[in-house]
């Protein structure tokens, strides 16, 4: 297995290139599934759940091309002959259950497995469910699968109100929407722009979709989408990761930029809570330019959907609250018990105390490099975070999670004056006792 080993103390500083949106990629590559032909992605990140994804719609009958290099994907779905999304995939991500709303558009039958729960405790789909029988799929349980099939090949489409307003169930809904055969009605829909950006690559498809970004997302069905050429939007969590690295890491006075990014993707909430930390940034086109303070204000943040604060920096926050002054709390909302990554900290020195869905902490504080884990992505990305201001190194095991979701962080890291690299280890080796060794 890999490990990220990061010296820290090494100062964050020059240019970090922002790679393409892994969500909003994700929802993209499931659409591709509704357009009889050859869809072309472009900005796709070059990323484990990519590839994951990618397998899902081969075993479905779609053949997929990606270069790295260029970032392109081509995925030719002119054949989809086997609505399956089988549960060695669903588990590895749970994204691929966007196959059940697409393989219900295209073919209107599908069978995927279900997604058990997550690192960090239950993350239901009922909505999803309920959402898809609303639009008229019928649908039951087989041993752990979901088996839907629309009467007569297709979805009469319908009414449903999310609550609360699920990213992924809007999107599965748009899925299986889009082609039905009558109008549909999302109510309190996801307002996430990689929900809009999706929905606007839809509409390039022929798609006839209004109210996005909106609360009620109005759908008239169309009887078949047509294959397009459509660009990727930036990765917001990879901005505001390198944002929030850039105000713990960089040298006071210091000007840090952050290229190929979207910064109102961001959302209001994370933008003002940054601003309040003192760290200041200006937007020049698709560059953010995050300037380093003398010294970090602590400002405590409540996740919440779009614009609130985003679930998925919320760790990274935590960690940039124990290198500013003052007491501050994160409190996350969305997914109350995704804190697996606070006594991996706390083994590197942080002091902070877990209640409920909240948790509070005192800076600044020292950090001291030690070996540490997370069991999901965003914790790992707080790991990495934290090793760059510890004293000494850090090792980050199973960077595994980390290559789902963050395209060449070592590289992008050490090529801005990071001491970083990555090492294989053996996850099971036992330590020897030193008179073993003697014997
Ligand atoms: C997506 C993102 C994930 C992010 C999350 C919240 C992808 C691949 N993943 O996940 O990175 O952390 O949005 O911004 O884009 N819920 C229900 N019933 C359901 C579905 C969801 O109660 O059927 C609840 C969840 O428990 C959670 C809330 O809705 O409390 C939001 O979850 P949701 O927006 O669905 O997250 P995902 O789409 O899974």
């Amino acid at each position: 297995m890999d490990k990220l080993v990061i010296e820290g103390g090494r100062p964050l500083r020059g240019t970090i290139p922002i790679s393409g949106s892994k969500n909003t990629a994700l929802m993209l590559m499931a659409g591709a599934v509704l357009a009889d032909g050859v869809t072309v992605l472009e900005n796709i990140p070059h990323l484990r759940d990519i590839t994951t994804f990618s397998h899902v719609l081969r075993i479905a009958g779609a053949s997929v091309r990606f270069d790295p290099e260029t970032h392109v994907m081509r995925i030719d779905a002119t054949r989809i002959d086997f609505p399956e999304a089988p549960y060695e995939l669903v588990k590895q991500m749970r994204a691929s259950f966007y196959m059940l709303g697409a393989l219900l558009g295209r073919c209107g039958q599908a069978r995927v497995s279900l997604p058990g729960g997550c690192a960090w405790g239950p993350r239901p789909v009922n909505l999803h469910l309920e959402g898809l029988r609303a639009f008229g799929a019928e649908i039951e349980l087989d041993q752990g699968y979901v088996v839907a099939r629309a009467p007569g090949g297709r979805l009469r489409g319908g009414r449903f109100r999310l609550e609360p307003p699920s990213v992924g169930a809007t999107v599965n809904l748009l899925l299986g929407a889009v082609t039905a055969r009558g109008s549909s009605r999302i109510e309190n829909a996801a307002l996430e722009p990689d929900v809009v950006v999706f929905g606007r690559a839809l509409q390039q498809m022929g798609a006839r979709i209004e109210g996005l970004g909106t609360r009620t997302i109005e759908v008239e069905g169309v009887d078949a989408l047509q294959p397009v050429t459509f660009r990727n939007c930036p990765d917001r969590i990879e901005l505001g990761t390198f944002m929030i690295a850039a105000a713990i890491a960089g040298s006071p006075g210091d000007t840090i930029y952050l290229t190929g990014a979207e910064p109102s993707h961001l959302g209001e909430a994370f933008l003002e809570a940054f601003r309040q930390t003192g760290a200041a940034f200006t937007f020049d086109g698709d560059t953010v330019a995050v300037t380093v303070p003398e010294r970090l204000q602590a400002v405590s943040i409540e996740t919440a959907p779009y614009p609130g604060f985003p679930t998925d920096l919320q760790a990274q926050w935590t960690v940039l609250l124990s290198q500013a002054e003052g007491a501050g709390f994160v409190r996350d909302t969305v997914y109350p018990d995704r804190f697996k990554h606070v006594p991996e900290l706390m083994r590197m020195g942080l002091q902070a105390r877990v209640e409920g869905n909240t948790v509070f902490l005192e800076g600044p504080q020292r950090l001291q490099g030690a070996h540490v884990m997370s069991t999901d992505l965003r914790g790992s990305v707080s790991l990495v975070l934290a090793g760059l201001v510890a004293e000494g190194e850090t090792h980050v095991l199973r960077v595994y999670h980390l290559d789902r979701g963050y395209e060449n962080l070592e590289g992008k890291l050490s090529a801005a004056g990071i001491a970083i690299r990555r090492e294989s280890y053996d996850e099971f080796a036992t330590p020897t006792p030193e008179s073993a060794e003697e014997n």
